[in-house]
């Protein structure tokens, strides 16, 4: 499918200039990526399907829509996806989570595994990755193996910013899974960062350096 949509929402846009200024706080770098994830999961979650059900409003009998399907998982990378994850679940309460615990050797830039835990029928469940950064590809990769073995079929992967590198990496590991992102920015520098990006999603969110 390689399907890649941008979400060029002005203030979604908005938002994430700020957050880009490397003199915003890491309060405000925090506040602004579960804002932003309200947006993102509107446009994630834009084409559920709809089924009906009958209900009675203080007027009357209605057959009103309601989403169908068993309930969504959204599945975040730590640490920096549970950035994306708290405001999505603001969204969709009614959710269920998945943990990939993973990081990233500064070296090889291979993704480590520490952490899994996600439901256990997620075969028949749209499962939606979460991460703010798409750089190599290689943690998002490996996450969605992971959901793949435990029986994920339709997933979707979200993120705040991708790399072109990244995104072609995906799209060969992983065809049929779905991108949606706020930004496509210009490379990966030789430690394997976005430029011109972010800096360092966890590290941002959690004033860890
Ligand atoms: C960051 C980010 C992604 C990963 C992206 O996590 O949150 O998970 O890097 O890079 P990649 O596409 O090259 O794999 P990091 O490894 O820094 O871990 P952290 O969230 O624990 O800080
Ligand atoms: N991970 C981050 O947090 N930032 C990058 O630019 C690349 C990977």
């Amino acid at each position: 499918m390689k399907s890649l949509t941008v979400v060029d929402h002005p203030l979604v846009q908005h938002k994430l200039t700020i957050m880009r200024d490397k003199e915003t706080s890491t309060g405000s770098f925090r506040r602004l990526l579960r804002e932003i994830s309200l947006l993102l999961c509107y446009e994630v979650t834009r084409d559920l399907a709809l089924t009906t059900k009958e209900i009675e409003t203080p007027l009357g009998p209605m057959q009103a829509p309601t989403i169908a399907g068993k309930k969504l998982v959204f599945a975040s990378i730590l640490r920096a996806g549970n950035g994306l994850l708290e405001g999505m679940l603001d969204l969709v309460p009614s959710a269920r989570v998945a943990h990939v615990g993973l990081y990233r050797d500064h070296d090889t830039l291979e993704a480590i595994e520490y952490y899994f835990k996600a439901p256990d029928d997620l075969d028949d469940r749209l499962v939606i990755v979460v991460d703010p950064m798409l750089a190599t590809a290689n943690s998002a990769t490996a996450a969605i193996e992971k959901l793949k073995e435990r029986g994920a079929t339709n997933i979707r992967f979200l993120c705040l910013l991708a790399a072109p590198e990244g995104i072609a990496a995906f799209q060969k590991a992983q065809p049929d899974v779905p991108i949606f992102t706020a930004a496509v920015d210009s490379h990966l520098n030789e430690k394997g960062y976005i430029v011109p990006g972010l800096g360092d999603a966890g590290d941002r969110m959690y004033g860890t350096k």
